[in-house]
């Protein structure tokens, strides 16, 4: 055997047989494996598969791994090229050194001058304690990759094992992060800190498992079942978005027809005005072949937000969800969906709204919790993008919730509303306890005197005429054109150049 067949050898049986074996029996693939399963057969090309470690002290003179416990290079994901690295826990717990550090930065360079995606699957020890400051340097040095690759490609993280400490910040930066039931886990301080600081029992799994992040912090956009439900998802993802922030996202062509029309949405709108349905239906029945791929799907479900491809544009969904909270804003919900309108609008993709909304949930923990600031984040990402923007009101835009979600008045191109559209300061019964409350107070038949009023507020206010008299609603749609409507309006909207004042960046609410 040549000296450079024993170097790719060593190179690619990582930490050893026993190591992989140890992998593989705890449901996990090993960093090649996933990169064989991310990528177009046969087409990565790996850079730095000889680099190693540079630190002897420690007992780690011995014990040197071609490669360095990192797979790092580029391929391609259904012809279009992405970077990628993937972190080999079988060597050294996949923890960070200063070289293999610097393999990551040199893909994320890579990267950002080729404008295309870059991947981080993620299995990792954390820092490698052997190193000392030089790979906390290291860390820091992808963080700030991370923060300035930001709106210029898109970076998706995958978390496929440990992933903790000042480590977990990395994938926070990024623009998706998709944790594996199970086998993942990310946290700051693990339980052990926790035990001993504040006295609290509990189990990784509760603290950082993939269900607590999509469901409660929202640090995780998907959960996954495994490994390589994980890299299918990675694949369809990127089959969403363009390489860059100059580029289109782009486009794919689909039999279903651009003028087709659902019956089914013409009934989609109850009678009653407080009884929910599912925007998904509504969602899934415009979409080309129903398909959407929902983003953080466990997390403020009062919000939808995702991509589908209308026409073979890929367009960013968010939509009011009136079958959770009857589809109020609340804090999460407008974070969820303000840093979604921020990734679409610098990645150059089309928003849709679908708005249902009854206003902001009111109460003490929302109000505490600065709903303030944070619904203010929503208002603010959908007045600054300067994609196309089409929203249809499928029933309620009551209050600050009309001007948010899209309106006429936050630059949006095309509004839409169905006539089950209501739009009005508040709902029709809290209107007419404020403007009418002595004279119901007085009324004989009080019930009688506060739904004669109720009525005569739904006729005058709760339809969609008074602003599409004003030129706030383009036009009254019925439901069952609204795919071909979309579609027409985002291809109407293909030349749109629009750009805000000259700043260095604008001052959001965080
Ligand atoms: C060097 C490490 C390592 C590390 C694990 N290993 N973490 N080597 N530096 N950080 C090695 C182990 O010695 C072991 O080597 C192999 O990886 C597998 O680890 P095990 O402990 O056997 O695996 P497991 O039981 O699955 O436990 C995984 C683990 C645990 C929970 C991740 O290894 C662990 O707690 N590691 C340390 C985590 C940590 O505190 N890291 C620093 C966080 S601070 P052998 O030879 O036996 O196979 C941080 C700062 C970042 O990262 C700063 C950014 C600002």
């Amino acid at each position: 055997m040549s000296h450079l067949e024993d170097l790719e050898r060593r190179a690619e049986l990582g930490g050893g047989a026993d190591r992989l074996k140890k992998q593989h029996d705890a449901g996990k693939l090993t960093a090649r494996e996933r990169i064989d399963l991310l990528f177009d057969p046969g087409s990565f090309f790996e850079v730095d598969k000889l680099v190693t470690h540079r630190c002897l002290d420690f007992g780690m003179g011995d014990q040197i791994v071609p490669g360095d416990g990192v797979v790092a290079g580029q391929g391609r994901v259904e012809g279009r090229p992405v970077y990628a690295f993937a972190q080999d826990f079988t060597v050294f717990g996949g923890s960070l050194s200063e070289t293999n550090a610097a393999k990551i930065v040199k893909i994320m360079d890579l990267a950002v001058k080729m404008g295309a995606p870059v991947v981080g699957l993620n299995d990792s020890g954390g820092a490698r304690i052997q190193e000392g400051v030089m790979s906390l340097a290291g860390y820091a040095d992808i963080f700030l990759r991370n923060t300035l690759a930001s709106g210029v490609i898109p970076q998706i993280s995958a978390v496929m094992g440990p992933c903790a400490g000042g480590a977990v910040y990395s994938p926070a930066i990024t623009d998706f992060n998709i944790m594996v039931e199970g086998t993942s886990y990310m946290f700051v301080t693990g339980p052990d800190v926790i035990r001993t600081v504040t006295h609290e029992e509990v189990t990784k799994e509760e603290l950082g498992g993939a269900r607590t992040h999509n469901e409660i912090s929202g640090v995780a956009h998907f959960a996954v079942a495994d490994d390589r439900a994980c890299l299918r998802l990675i694949r369809e993802l990127l089959g969403y978005l363009p390489g860059n922030n100059v580029d289109d996202p782009p486009r794919r062509e689909t039999s279903d027809p651009i003028d087709r029309e659902d019956g089914a949405l013409d009934a989609l709108v109850p009678e009653s005005p407080n009884q929910p349905y599912d925007m998904h239906d509504l969602v899934h029945m415009i979409a080309d072949d129903g398909a959407f791929l929902e983003v953080h799907r466990h997390y403020a479900k009062n919000i939808l937000v995702g991509f589908a491809r209308l026409g073979g544009r890929t367009a960013g969904i968010v939509a009011n969800q009136p079958a959770h909270l009857a589809g109020t804003l609340d804090i999460d919900a407008s974070v969820k969906g303000a840093r979604f309108v921020r990734f679409c609008d610098a990645f150059n993709i089309p928003l849709v709204t679908f708005e249902d909304v009854p206003g902001f949930l009111p109460g003490t923990r929302q109000e505490y919790g600065g709903i303030i600031r944070h619904g203010a984040k929503l208002l603010f990402a959908y007045a600054e993008a300067t994609v196309p923007k089409v929203t249809v009101i499928t029933r309620k835009a009551y209050g600050g919730a009309y001007c948010v979600m899209s309106s006429k008045h936050l630059r949006t191109d095309v509004n839409f509303a169905w006539p089950t559209a209501e739009i009005a300061v508040m709902g029709p019964e809290g209107a007419v306890n404020i403007l009418y409350k002595r004279e119901i107070d007085a009324a004989p038949d009080k019930d009688a005197a506060r739904a004669r009023r109720v009525d005569e507020f739904k006729e005058k206010f709760a339809n969609p005429y008074v602003a599409a008299s004003r030129g706030f609603i383009d036009e009254v749609i019925r439901p069952r054109q609204t795919r071909a409507k979309l579609i027409a309006a985002l291809s109407n909207l293909e030349t749109k150049r629009d750009k805000n004042p000259p700043k260095k960046h604008g001052n959001i609410p965080l």
